[in-house]
């Protein structure tokens, strides 16, 4: 399959340009990337085309589509009177399943080919959510989550009973092995886990190398019950004590956090998920994403949907941007908004064969083709996030095949 557009590369630390080129899909991967016309005639795209890496998401609640736009709430209310209701409907396995075909096949329309999200504590749930990945040969990182305190009756699971499961997931799922899907033991945050879920968590993920995704300082009364139930000094604390930080850690939200709690994620190249559109939603305040960077935080981005209202990675990434005016600290650019939704969430994964139109890749690539004269603007890549139109979005391949097609 030959693709024809503006490719948007990698340029540099944390920024991306165009240039005019085509690439040559083969057996799921970019087998040849070219610059200049294209001399073939072209399957997809065209010279004014956007041909852009598909997006990355390292945050988003499967089970929590469909509640998107519950309205008026703060985090632990809407956790207790929306979210843990819709999410123990997931204990009926086809609903589950039913769900979770009808929330990929969302994802691939927006763009979305990659992503690291949360299932329910319910395993056969979790498991047809990590299948029906699997068929769709998206590159996703689900996890079966573990809660066993502080939650109603329905939405607790027994703590060596849901790790067993999350391991059986764990051996079932291999990135690499037999696929592009695999597990991501999933402590939900410090409130609904016991220190020795975590423990054990932390444990069973390093056994196999696995991904970890938990929450971190998204409110401040979070903070005081996590303080009450799990002590001091602070919140990374409870983390690190239980050995849950490492590189393969991706944290959602990270807002309030101690200039020490900031070091300690720096040293333990734990990952923050700033998740714009979520923190403005649940009214939780916003990440001060300057800050965190110069504490030498690695920093991704995600939709955190159904706390997040946004399926579009485009529009999160315009949300971070807006989140640095809000903070009042320097501008960031369209391009390195690009970049985050991207390539720089792939690096925040460990993925280093997703997220950028490389030879070799993995041919996960969008083809868009605004209907604005995007390439005479003042600034090309700030009039596409700015102005994004859905629409825009033509198709989506995966893994080499086309996947979302706008046409049919
Ligand atoms: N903290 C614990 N669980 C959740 C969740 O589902 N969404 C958000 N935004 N924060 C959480
Ligand atoms: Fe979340």
């Amino acid at each position: 399959m030959i693709v024809e557009g503006n490719l948007l590369l990698p340029d540099g630390a944390q920024q991306v340009k165009l240039a005019l080129g085509w690439l040559r899909l083969e057996g799921g991967r970019i087998k040849e990337v070219h610059l200049g016309p294209c001399p073939h005639e072209a399957d997809a795209g065209g010279p004014q085309a956007l041909i852009s890496p598909g997006f990355i998401d390292t945050h988003l609640h499967m089970p929590q589509f469909d509640i998107i736009g519950a309205h008026g709430l703060d985090l632990l209310d809407w956790l207790d009177q929306v979210t843990f209701l819709a999410e123990t409907r997931w204990a009926n396995a086809d609903y589950a399943q039913a769900m979770s075909e009808r929330v990929l096949d969302q994802l691939l329309a927006h763009g979305t080919t990659s992503f690291l999200g949360y299932g329910t504590i319910h395993h056969d749930g979790t498991r047809r959510a990590l299948d029906a990945c699997r068929k769709r040969q998206m590159r996703a990182v689900v996890g079966q989550v573990l809660i066993d305190q502080e939650a109603p009756e329905s939405m607790l699971n027994e703590r060596e009973a849901s790790l067993a499961q999350t391991e059986a997931l764990l051996q079932d799922f291999r990135d690499g092995v037999d696929g592009r899907v695999s597990v991501a033991v999933t402590p939900r945050f410090a409130i609904t886990c016991s220190a020795q879920l975590m423990a054990q968590a932390a444990e069973l993920a390093q056994r196999y190398d696995a991904h970890i995704q938990t929450h971190l300082a998204e409110m401040k009364p979070e903070l005081e019950a996590v303080a009450a139930l799990h002590g001091g000094p602070h919140y990374t604390g409870v983390y690190q004590r239980a050995g849950l930080l490492g590189q393969r850690t991706v944290l959602g939200h990270c807002i309030y956090l101690s200039d020490e709690e900031l070091e300690i994620l720096a040293q333990t190249g734990a990952v923050a998920a700033h998740c714009p559109t979520a923190n403005s939603f649940l009214r939780s305040g916003t990440m001060n994403r300057a800050r965190l960077l110069s504490a030498g935080v690695r920093l991704s981005v995600g939709s955190d949907i159904g706390g997040g209202y946004e399926r579009s990675m485009v529009r999160s990434a315009r949300a971070m941007i807006e989140a640095t005016f809000h903070a009042g600290t320097a501008p960031m650019s369209a391009g390195a908004a690009w970049w985050h939704i991207t390539a720089g969430n792939a690096g925040a994964m460990g993925w280093s064969s997703v997220g950028s139109l490389q030879e070799g890749f993995e041919a996960d690539v969008l083809v868009i083709e605004p209907d604005v004269p995007w390439l005479d603007a003042y600034n090309p890549l700030g009039m596409l996030m700015f102005g994004w139109d859905d629409r825009w979005l033509r198709q989506t391949i995966v893994a080499g095949a086309v996947a979302f097609d706008a046409a049919v």
